[in-house]
């Protein structure tokens, strides 16, 4: 973000004044802020489009804004405050990290090693079930969200950012038609979105858990299991494709057999051949030692007891699926507009 910004010096909400853009995102733009009166950092973190004069649209934002900022977890950035500010539109106050995000400890250390995965795995899964059982669904999930903060205290402790960021974007407008995009509109990254997702626009938590598949999978092999130069492309494949085994994309890196199967689990195309959750079920790793505890461990399965076998490998949804869809981007979050009730989405000049 360059430094001739003009909202940099903006004070918004009559609190936070904004001092450095730290980066631009799908929704919106990040800003580093320092409180006005307490001498205290936070991430302002702005939507780009603007909410409608709708008032039941504007109490639907609110009663969201609300549900996010009441997510309280150590593993889960905390959102302290929000608001509307004319030249900024929706924006979010939250606690301003020090560290960096997964996509750029990927992109700057490559591939994380099965051990350490495993644990950042735990920290990660921990917030979603604390989410989860409030019925939040993240619809978002993808290695930037991550974030890894590293002070003097701790290291690498995991704070999951931009939980139900998507949803209070979907009640948005868009800036230049004015259209709402509410109603049959998906909003997520192609790389991450899961199957259903991608065709019919149908979310519940065991989206999250696709997505945490293929992040975790990006952790141990460095790639996620499908890419393209479309979004139209990705999407094609994690509708379609079966993801290669990450042992078979880095033989070298050892990846642990039963770390394997849950990644390859998560990437189930169906539903409800997934997970069923995330607190439930015992240790895949069969180990005392972590049971009781929260996170990975506790998905329900007994995998660990089968042997792995072709039949165990997520497998397409039947004959290929034709996606024809409209898109803003390849890479980042995309709008798939999808009519309503319809379970294949049509293409939208
Ligand atoms: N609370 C925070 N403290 C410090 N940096 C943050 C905070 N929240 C986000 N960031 C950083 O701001 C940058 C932009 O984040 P943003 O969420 O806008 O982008 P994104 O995750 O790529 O896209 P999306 O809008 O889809 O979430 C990222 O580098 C992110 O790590
Ligand atoms: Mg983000």
């Amino acid at each position: 973000m360059a430094s001739a910004d003009p909202l940099i010096g903006h004070v918004v909400g009559d609190r936070y004044r904004l001092v450095r853009g730290i980066g631009q995102g799908g929704f919106g733009a990040v800003y580093e802020a320092v409180h006005v009166s307490l001498d205290r950092r936070f991430a302002i973190k702005t939507l780009r489009r603007h909410l409608g004069h709708d008032p039941s649209l504007v109490q639907r934002f609110e009663r969201e804004a609300r549900l996010t900022s009441s997510l309280e977890h150590p593993h889960i950035v905390q959102v302290t405050d929000f608001g509307h500010d004319d030249r900024l539109g929706s924006w979010f106050a939250m606690e301003f990290l020090r560290g960096e995000d997964l996509q750029t400890r990927l992109v700057r250390k490559g591939p994380i090693d099965s051990l350490s995965a495993v644990r950042l795995m735990r920290q990660i899964v921990d917030a979603f079930a604390y989410a989860h059982a409030k019925g939040v669904v993240h619809r978002d999930v993808k290695t930037p969200n991550i974030f890894l903060v590293s002070t003097e205290a701790v290291t690498d402790h995991v704070k999951v950012l931009d939980f139900g960021i998507a949803r209070l974007s979907a009640l948005t407008e868009d800036d230049a038609s004015g259209k709402l995009t509410k109603t049959g509109t998906v909003m997520g990254s192609p790389a991450y979105m899961a199957p259903e997702q991608a065709l019919n626009g149908k979310v519940d938590h065991r989206t999250d858990l696709y997505a945490l598949g293929i992040v975790f999978y990006e952790m141990l092999t460095g790639r996620v299991p499908f890419s393209g130069t479309s979004a139209l492309e990705m999407l094609s494949k994690q509708v379609n494709e079966v993801p290669a085994a990450p042992s078979a994309i880095r033989p070298d890196l050892n990846v642990h057999p039963r770390t394997e199967l849950i990644v390859l689990k998560c990437l189930q195309k169906r539903m409800d051949e997934r997970y069923r959750g995330i607190r439930r079920g015992r240790s895949p790793y069969g180990s005392r030692r972590e049971e009781g505890s929260n996170g990975l461990w506790r998905f329900r399965t007994r995998i660990h007891r089968r042997r792995r076998t072709a039949a165990q490998q997520p497998t397409a949804l039947g004959r290929a699926t034709p996606l024809r869809q409209a898109m803003t981007g390849p890479t980042g979050p995309v709008a798939v507009r999808l009519p309503v009730g319809a379970g294949r989405a049509t293409m939208t000049p």
